[in-house]
This record gives C-alpha cells, sequence and structure tokens, in this order.
C-alpha cells in the first residue's frame, strides 16, 4: 500500500488514535545530548511533544514544529500536565515550506518526519539551521524496520541522510542504524532506525562549548 505523507494523512493518523501516553523522549536524543550545553533547539515533526518537553525541562529553549494540528493540541497538554509552562514555541508548520533561519539552533532534532515530498531538501534546511558548533540529529526508520514494512515510503538509508552533509564542514558523530523499543499507547513496538548525528565544525557564539 503507498501512502501520501500530507496534512490530511496525519490530521487523520491523530484523531483515529488515542494519545501516545509517557513513552519518555527518543533514546538517541537523550545519548546526542548528554554532553551539550543548553541552548537552542528546533524539533521537526515534534508530533505529540515528548522530545520538545524533555529538552525544554533540561533547559533548552526549544521550537517545536508540527504539521498536524491534533498533534500539537495534545503536545501543550502533555508539556501543562509535565509543569512544562515556558521554553517551548510550537509551530503549525508544513516542513516542506517552512525554513528555519540558517544557523539559528544549537540543535536540531527530527525523529521519523518523512515527509510527502522531497525529504532530502527538507534534511538539508534542517541541517541548514543548525548553528556553528551546533548538533544536527536526524533519526528515521530502517528499510529493515518491521512496524512500518507496508509503508516503504517512510524508510530512510543512511546514504540519503548523510549527503545532505559537506564532508569538509561536519563531524559526523553517529551514522548507521540501531534498534530500540517504543512505548506507545500501552504496547512495545521494537524499531528499527536510521540515525545520523553530526556536529557542525566552528565555534559556537559567545564561545559556549558542550560540556
Ligand atoms: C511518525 S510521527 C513522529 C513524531 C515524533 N517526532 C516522535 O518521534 O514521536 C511524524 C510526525 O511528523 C509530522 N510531520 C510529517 N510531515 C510533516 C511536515 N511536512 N511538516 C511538519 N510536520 C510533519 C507528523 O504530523 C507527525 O507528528
Amino acid at each position: 500500500m503507498s501512502e501520501t505523507f500530507d496534512k490530511a494523512y496525519w490530521d487523520e493518523h491523530y484523531d483515529a488514535h488515542a494519545p501516545a501516553g509517557a513513552g519518555g523522549p527518543n533514546p538517541y536524543l537523550l545519548a546526542a545530548s548528554r554532553d551539550l550545553t543548553p541552548g537552542t533547539a528546533l524539533d521537526a515533526g515534534c508530533g505529540e511533544g515528548a522530545e520538545a518537553i524533555w529538552l525544554a525541562a533540561h533547559g533548552w529553549q526549544v521550537t517545536a514544529v508540527d504539521i498536524a494540528d491534533t498533534a500539537l493540541h495534545r503536545a501543550r497538554e502533555h508539556a501543562a500536565a509535565a509543569g512544562v509552562t515556558t521554553g517551548i514555541d510550537w509551530i503549525q508548520a508544513d516542513l516542506t515550506t517552512w525554513t528555519p533561519a540558517e544557523e539559528r539552533f544549537d540543535l536540531v532534532c527530527s525523529h521519523y518526519v518523512h515527509p510527502a515530498a522531497a525529504p532530502g531538501d527538507l534534511f538539508r534546511r534542517l541541517a541548514a539551521a543548525v548553528a556553528p558548533g551546533g548538533t544536527l540529529l536526524l533519526v528515521g526508520h530502517h528499510p529493515s524496520d518491521h512496524h512500518t514494512a507496508t509503508t516503504p515510503e517512510a524508510h530512510v538509508e543512511i546514504g540519503e541522510l548523510a549527503a545532505v552533509l559537506d564532508p569538509g564542514r561536519w563531524d559526523i558523530a553517529v551514522a548507521g542504524d540501531g534498534s530500540r523499543v517504543m512505548s506507545h499507547g500501552g504496547r512495545e513496538i521494537p524499531l528499527h532506525d536510521t540515525v545520523l548525528q553530526a556536529r557542525r565544525r566552528g565555534q559556537a557564539a559567545g564561545g559556549r562549548l558542550g560540556r
């Protein structure tokens, strides 16, 4: 079956599914941010907000973008329930056209966004939004992922992600695949992911370095 991952798809997806419940932030984000000093972060395709809320709770100033109104509505509710009342700017926008300012964010992350069109263009814009010294984390569904086996349009290979980075300007920390178990709506779902984590070369503004 072929899917078009446009706004209508994601609106229907969230309307048809109960809130995700407390699954906690993505473990790749926990690992990537462990040694970083909190600054500005962009979460592209934030869904119900688990990562944005965790980042804000840990001192980051977060811009969280998603195309689906219901996802953002739930994300705001989850943030309020978690007592995270500041530090997140929730934006409803289509990432295939919404363009973040270049070199704006100390951390840009995106987990499983698989847009309807031109993922390479999106990933390139996300990479461009990383400030000198900042970190890019892109996580997608690996082609062998069982959970998304019927929607190969959602898959991404590491070569597609790495291709958006100029090797002369980035230090790649992680480029490959990983496995994890996601808790979703009371279920444990094994996932096989494609993961790219890279640091943009250059001095962070204000001389800030990772811890
Ligand atoms: C599989 S969900 C992942 C949500 C969250 N990042 C997570 O890891 O739980 C993909 C998310 O990307 C959003 N999304 C997909 N295409 C988008 C687009 N073109 N612009 C903005 N958000 C988009 C969807 O609405 C959805 O919330």
